[in-house]
């Protein structure tokens, strides 16, 4: 695992951004340099190949789309994590490989050992902390729906949004050494009551 590396991952409305503030806010306080990035866009050709990711109109199939996801994370990689990291500052990604566990996967039902596969050939960092937070799918969707326009993940019909978290929830059962689930469902104060129960001994152990 690679140290100072932490992900958030969720489905969508899951209230990533709002605990995102809260993350920053307790690593400003404890005076760390850090980073914010995201996937898919994280990296200098991420922003062409997120509005094709995301664009409504494009239709694209699930291994094309996998190996889109994964042409992003090699890029973001090599020119955003792992410099930021050399430079040891803290790197925050929005996002990053369970996703595509969960959405490829989960989602789009395409066989886990073959993007495992496609994985390993890139040889990516994994983090040391990532921030799984979970709600029913049908009350994210509303938070979804309330933000705005749709992008074509969110115009997905409810089943593949539980085959998402399902897979979410599967994969933290995999890795309880790094992924801590958070109850997104709660109200704003316990979510942020949650978040500072794991990041206070996470970042005792790894100063
Ligand atoms: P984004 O607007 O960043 O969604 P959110 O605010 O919910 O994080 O859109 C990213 C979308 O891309 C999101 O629906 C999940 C999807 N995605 C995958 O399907 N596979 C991946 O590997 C990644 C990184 C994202």
């Amino acid at each position: 695992m690679t140290e100072k590396f932490i992900t958030l991952e969720g489905i969508e409305g899951s209230g990533k951004s709002t605990s995102l503030k809260i993350i920053n806010n307790y690593l400003d306080e404890l005076g760390f340099l850090f980073i914010n990035t995201r996937e898919p866009g994280g990296g200098p050709i991420g922003p062409k190949l997120r509005s094709l990711l995301l664009d409504t109109d494009t239709s694209i199939s699930p291994e094309v789309e996998m190996m889109l996801m994964l042409a992003d994370r090699k890029d973001h990689v090599d020119n955003v994590i792992l410099p930021n990291l050399k430079q040891n500052k803290w790197v925050i990604s929005d996002r990053y490989m369970d996703s595509t566990i969960a959405y490829q996967g989960g989602g789009r039902q395409l066989n886990l050992k073959n993007i495992l596969s496609v994985e390993k050939l890139l040889d990516l960092p994994v983090p040391s902390l990532t921030l799984l937070f979970d709600l029913p799918v049908e009350m994210a969707l509303e938070r979804a729906i309330d933000r705005g326009e749709l992008d074509r993940f969110e115009k997905e019909p409810i089943e593949f949004h539980n085959r998402v978290r399902d897979s979410y929830l599967k994969l933290s059962r995999r890795h309880p050494e790094r992924i801590s689930i958070i109850d997104s469902s709660k109200n704003r104060g316990e979510v942020e009551s949650q978040l500072l129960n794991i990041l206070k001994p996470y970042f005792k152990d790894h100063v």
